[in-house]
């Protein structure tokens, strides 16, 4: 039997701090074995459009959908249950644990048996397999990132969400970070990615969506986003 494959649609959200509206009605949406992409000038609202996917911060108007069902404002464990998992931009491990020991705190709220999963990690990032025993925060930043993304497959998540998941990594690393990206698609899994390396990002993207103060300025798929003048030109900068 074919697998259902999900669906995750944002639709209009307003959200913000306080009362400070920063999202002022955006919309996005994604399936499984897609990679979406979010790009957009600092400060126009991207982490917070992930904090607010992940029921970090309440949404005051808009909705969310897991395919039929309705998410806006779940509590994030809730969300987590029904399969989406969320790589902050920062503080994104348990620094003072081992390598294991986050990838355990990954499956926290699993009842099953998870060490296939967690072999899975070890596949995707064989550099963590020596480490395993090492304490996080003594890697390397670019090992860093790979526990916190093997820590968030550990629910062997529908979706994950993914903050700069290559901000200040070497070249090499960069590339290996997209490689695992894309591995990660190919498992099945929705990936709704913010990047800088806007350039690199689009070209794995099923989707682009650029954002500019709180508002979608356009949703487009990689390849036309990359041949946009105008965007290449605005937000296009900086690698390769
Ligand atoms: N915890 C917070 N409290 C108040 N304002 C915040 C908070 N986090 C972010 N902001 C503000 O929200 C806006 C959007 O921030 P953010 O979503 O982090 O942008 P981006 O990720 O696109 O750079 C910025 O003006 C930022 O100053
Ligand atoms: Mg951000």
């Amino acid at each position: 039997m074919k697998k259902k494959i999900h669906k995750l649609v944002v639709e209009n959200i307003v959200s913000g701090y306080g009362d400070m509206d920063i999202l002022k009605g955006v919309s996005i949406n994604i399936s499984q074995e897609e990679i979406v992409v979010i790009i957009g000038p600092n400060g126009a609202g991207k982490s917070t459009l992930m904090k607010s996917i992940f029921g970090l911060i309440p949404i005051k108007e808009g909705n969310i959908y897991f395919d039929e069902e309705e998410i806006t404002n779940l509590d994030t464990q809730s969300i987590v249950k029904k399969g989406i998992s969320y790589v902050p931009q920062v503080k994104n491990i348990f620094p003072n644990l081992t390598v294991q020991e986050n990838l355990e705190m990954g499956a926290y709220l699993r009842k099953d048996n998870y060490l296939e999963t967690m072999n899975d990690v070890f596949k995707l990032y064989p550099d963590l397999v020596e480490k395993r025993n090492q304490i996080a925060g003594q890697l390397s930043g670019g090992q860093q990132q790979m526990v916190a993304i093997g820590r968030a497959l550990m629910i062997q998540p529908e979706f994950i969400l993914l903050d700069e998941p290559t901000a200040g990594l070497s070249p090499k690393m960069y590339n290996d970070t997209f490689e695992s990206i894309q591995k990660i698609k190919t498992l099945g899994v929705g990936v709704i990615m913010v990047e800088q390396n806007a350039k690199r990002a689009l070209q794995i993207s099923d989707r682009g969506c650029v954002l500019v103060s709180g508002e979608n300025k356009l949703t487009a798929s990689g390849q036309s986003l990359l041949m946009n003048e105008n965007i290449t030109n605005l937000f296009l900068g900086g690698n390769e």
